[in-house]
């Protein structure tokens, strides 16, 4: 029999895009006998039909005019990998409207403006789909939304930005300094000229907006999200997490708990017998802990042209079938749930102290952890004269509390100066 063509209207054709019309070629046919659907990618919008985008396209298939592609009547799905918020935004709720299936790889979209798009995807009754838009190839949105919907999830927590795992790695792995590791993560094409947006957990919080809109079935926009990057990490973090059986991590964790949600994006000294510690360079890892089901992870490439647009065609299969089938997923409705404030958090805790080197000094110091309430599950006391110094590891403590330790340390006399204070991960 032959196969019923889906003509696909993509919008974008840049690193993502591009890899995407490669892909279709290669596995179309293959797709073709196992679905009986026949992809076509059969309009591009962009914004320069002239640039050099290396893959070649009919005469006639691309196009600046990306307002018509999304309302035409001769395409059937779309593909949106412009990235960005509008003219993305206005095109997609275009092309639903429109009754068309809309496919995405955009993360800033979905972090912000999820919702609108989610209800409008219901009202127009079609699908919106979104694997790419976190973690690249890594299938999670899928697991989450489908296999884990009867799951009661307690947390989730991941690795979702590899330019920051690359540069923690080299820092770990090869002692090479912060400012280093960034430029070599340049230099191979994982950070962007501008690396703000992923060294100091931009990137990653939208992507924990997501995930934790998705594991928890609430709504969680990128602002929510308590964010701390990695700039301000040293070599001396580093090397201490090492000594002390750590691996530094930028985590994105979204946990429940009393009914209230905590998102964050931080870094994170993790145990190395944790499965987490062992994702290095840029890969991606997120690490679902839930009632019946345990433990789980998922793994692989976060990022890259091929392996985001692999699990944009497998979502463009799915919503060409759905449509084929007149049927189409829902997201259900996303429900309200109090966020709790970075305060509220709760986890164990490294502090690394500058101390003067006298009697009483340890004393002192004990004695604040403990007018907060802050249990110390381990201590380290290490070199003499203007080099002693204190390494502490706490127990499960209150953010607030800790924060209040801290104050109150400032103000000692024995402190000379807090080097560092960073949360431990996994322990619990
Ligand atoms: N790259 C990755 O590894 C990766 C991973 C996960 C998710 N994503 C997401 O995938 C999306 C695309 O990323 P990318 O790396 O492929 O971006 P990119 O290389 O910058 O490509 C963007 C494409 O969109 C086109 N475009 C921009 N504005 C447009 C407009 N107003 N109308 C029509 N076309 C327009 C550009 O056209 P011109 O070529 O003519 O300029 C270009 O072809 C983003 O949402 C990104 O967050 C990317």
């Amino acid at each position: 029999m032959t196969p019923a063509p889906v003509r696909v209207g993509l919008l974008g054709c840049g690193n993502v895009g591009a890899a995407l019309v490669e892909l279709v070629r290669g596995r179309a046919d293959d797709i073709a006998t196992r679905t009986g659907l026949h992809i076509d990618i059969t309009k591009v919008a962009v914004r320069s039909t002239t640039k050099e985008r290396g893959v070649e396209l009919p005469e006639g298939v691309l196009t600046h005019d990306a307002a018509g592609l999304v309302v035409d009547p001769e395409i059937d799905v779309v593909v949106e990998v412009i990235g960005g918020i509008e003219p993305a935004r206005e095109l997609i709720l275009s092309a639903m409207k429109a009754g068309k299936p809309v496919v995405t790889a955009n993360k800033e979209l979905i972090a912000n403006v999820g919702a609108e798009l989610f209800a409008a995807a219901e009202e127009a009754g079609v699908d919106l789909l979104f694997e790419a838009a976190v973690c690249g190839a890594i299938p999670l949105i899928r697991p989450l939304r489908e296999s884990l919907a009867g799951e009661e999830i307690r947390r989730v927590m991941g690795i979702v930005n590899g330019t920051t795992n690359y540069i923690l790695t080299r820092m770990t792995e090869a002692g090479v300094p912060y400012a280093d590791a960034l430029a070599e993560a340049q230099s191979l094409g994982y950070a962007e000229r501008d690396p703000t947006a992923d060294v100091e957990g931009f990137d990653a919080a939208a992507k924990a907006a997501i995930i934790a809109s998705i594991a928890f079935g609430v709504r969680v926009v990128a602002g929510d999200v308590y964010n701390e990057g990695i700039s301000g990490i040293t070599q001396v973090d580093v090397a201490y997490a090492a000594k002390m059986g750590y691996v530094l991590k930028l985590l994105a964790v979204a946990e429940r708990k009393d009914g209230a949600l905590g998102v964050r994006v931080h870094p994170a000294m993790v145990p190395v017998s944790h499965p987490l510690a062992a994702v290095r360079d840029s890969f991606n890892a997120v690490f679902v802990e839930g009632d019946a089901v345990g433990e789980l992870m998922f793994y692989g490439r976060g990022a890259g042209g091929f392996p985001t647009a692999s699990a944009v065609l497998g979502d463009l299969v799915d919503a060409s079938v759905n449509r084929h089938k007149g049927s189409h997923a829902s997201i259900g409705a996303l429900g309200k749930a109090r966020i709790r404030p970075i305060d509220e958090v709760e986890t164990a805790y490294y502090l690394n102290l500058d101390v003067v080197d006298e009697p009483g000094v340890l004393a002192a110091v004990a004695g604040v952890f403990g007018e907060h309430g802050v249990s110390i599950r381990s201590m380290e006391q290490e070199g003499l004269g203007g080099e002693a110094r204190l390494v502490f590891i706490t127990h499960i403590a209150r953010e607030a509390a800790v924060q209040a330790t801290l104050r109150d340390l400032h103000h000692l006399d024995a402190v000379d100066r807090i080097t560092s204070v960073l949360r431990v991960i996994g322990t619990d």
